[in-house]
């Protein structure tokens, strides 16, 4: 079995503790955050290890590594841990879940994450530290570019681009041939239709309180049933 060093300590990192220990090759030795960062000595029964030292206790070449952080500033925490892991040595880790649905064209980076019922269809390219949750549709020939998150549910029809550092939230679909620009929040719902703008963020309504109370759709609910 392969040692494995998650870096983080929150959800990111014990759900990927969870889907490595139990749908993987790997093993999760420890954990690993910056030193200030440390709260407990132990995170899902496992060592929490300081980042500045990490190196001399389990060693890059015979540990490997997942920075398992979120979409936090924008990903670009999870992408500088990407980067100072890659500069002491570490070789990080892809997970993709025996439950997505993948082809074998499938090109996947380093220090990714795909999720449970992920649909990847044919000609589809993820690049670098690209965490996917469960359920996303990734449509063929999409590309999606290094530290990028995708939430649950999300959809991404035919040739879609992500350029790097995007979020995008639950539900949201991107449209065929769509680009969405680098460092893009789509928020949860959003339906996007043309190209988006870099640094942008597209921000779906509250839905509609009615001034009625639901017993008054009685009637109306599930009509023609
Ligand atoms: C798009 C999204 C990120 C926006 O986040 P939010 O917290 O609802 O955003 P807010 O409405 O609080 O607005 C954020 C900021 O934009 C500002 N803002 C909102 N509408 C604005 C407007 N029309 N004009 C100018 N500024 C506006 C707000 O004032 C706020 O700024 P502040 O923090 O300085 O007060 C969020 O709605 C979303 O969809 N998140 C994705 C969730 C998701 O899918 N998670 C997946 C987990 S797996």
């Amino acid at each position: 079995m392969e040692k494995v060093v998650i870096f983080g300590t929150s959800a990111g990192a014990a759900l990927s503790h969870f889907c490595l220990t139990h749908d993987s090759p790997h093993e999760v030795v420890a954990f690993t955050v910056d030193r200030s960062y440390i709260k407990e000595e132990q995170f899902c029964g496992l060592p929490v290890i300081p980042f500045e030292e990490i190196e001399s206790i389990y060693p890059p070449h015979d540990h490997k590594m997942l920075v398992a952080l979120l979409a936090n500033r924008v990903n670009k925490t999870r992408a500088e841990k990407y980067h100072q892991a890659k500069a002491k040595g570490y070789e990080l880790i892809s997970y993709i879940s025996s439950k997505a649905i993948t082809w074998p064209d499938l090109v996947v980076g380093d220090n990714c994450f795909i999720g449970e019922g992920s649909i990847c269809r044919p000609f589809l390219k993820i690049c670098n530290d690209v965490m996917i949750m469960a359920g996303a549709f990734l449509g063929h020939d999409s590309v999606i570019k290094d530290h990028c998150f995708i939430a649950s549910r999300a959809t991404l029809l035919g040739a879609v681009t992500v350029e790097p550092y995007c979020c995008i939230g639950a539900n949201a679909t991107i449209l065929d041939g769509v680009t969405v620009a680098g460092a893009c929040v789509i928020g949860a719902g959003a339906v996007i239709q043309e190209n988006t703008r870099e640094k942008g963020v597209y921000k779906v309504g509250p839905p509609t309180l009615l001034p009625l109370p639901s017993d008054r759709l009685e009637n109306i609910l599930f009509r023609g049933r």
